[in-house]
């Protein structure tokens, strides 16, 4: 599988889970906790691709606005694995302050895959070409898969 393909994949799982998680109720209390055990699977090892495989490769293709998106890319990870996704982690699920935070979790998480989705991968489309995108693509694959195998041994 090509790199993109790979990637709007892995964003439609995780938006798939994020909308199951905001639409469950206080009382969902064990469908929470399993929700955001695979959310923060998957988002882990989609982050993690593609911070060491794909962005640097779209980094080193581009120029000036690339580096810039790559910058802000990388804080938007930030901001929802490190903040927002440990904070939310460390909530009780049983509560209406879960179901705000997952909302906030879920906007930030929509917000970041609509612009790679409309502005970085349809550049890297121009600035990679087709073998340059499949090689990644086998590349994040192999170490997707590694790190879920980690992920769920941990
Ligand atoms: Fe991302
Ligand atoms: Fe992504």
């Amino acid at each position: 599988m090509d790199a993109i393909s790979l990637l709007k994949e892995d964003h439609k799982l995780v938006k798939a889970l994020l909308e199951d998680l905001t639409g469950s109720s206080t009382r969902a209390v064990k469908k929470r906790t399993d929700l955001l055990q695979q959310i923060h699977m998957n988002l882990a090892a989609h982050t993690t691709i593609e911070e060491e495989i794909f962005y640097p490769a779209f980094r080193e293709a581009g120029k000036k606005e690339e580096e810039k998106m790559y910058f802000e890319a990388l804080e938007e990870h930030r901001a929802a694995e490190d903040l927002v996704l440990p904070d939310l982690m460390k909530t009780d699920p049983g509560t209406e302050q879960f179901s705000g935070r997952a909302k906030v979790l879920k906007e930030l998480i929509e917000h970041h895959i609509e612009e790679e989705e409309t502005e970085m991968f349809k550049d890297a489309k121009k600035l990679l070409d087709k073998a340059q995108l499949q090689e990644l693509g086998e590349r994040m694959q192999a170490r997707k898969l590694q790190l879920l195998k980690q992920l769920k041994a941990a």
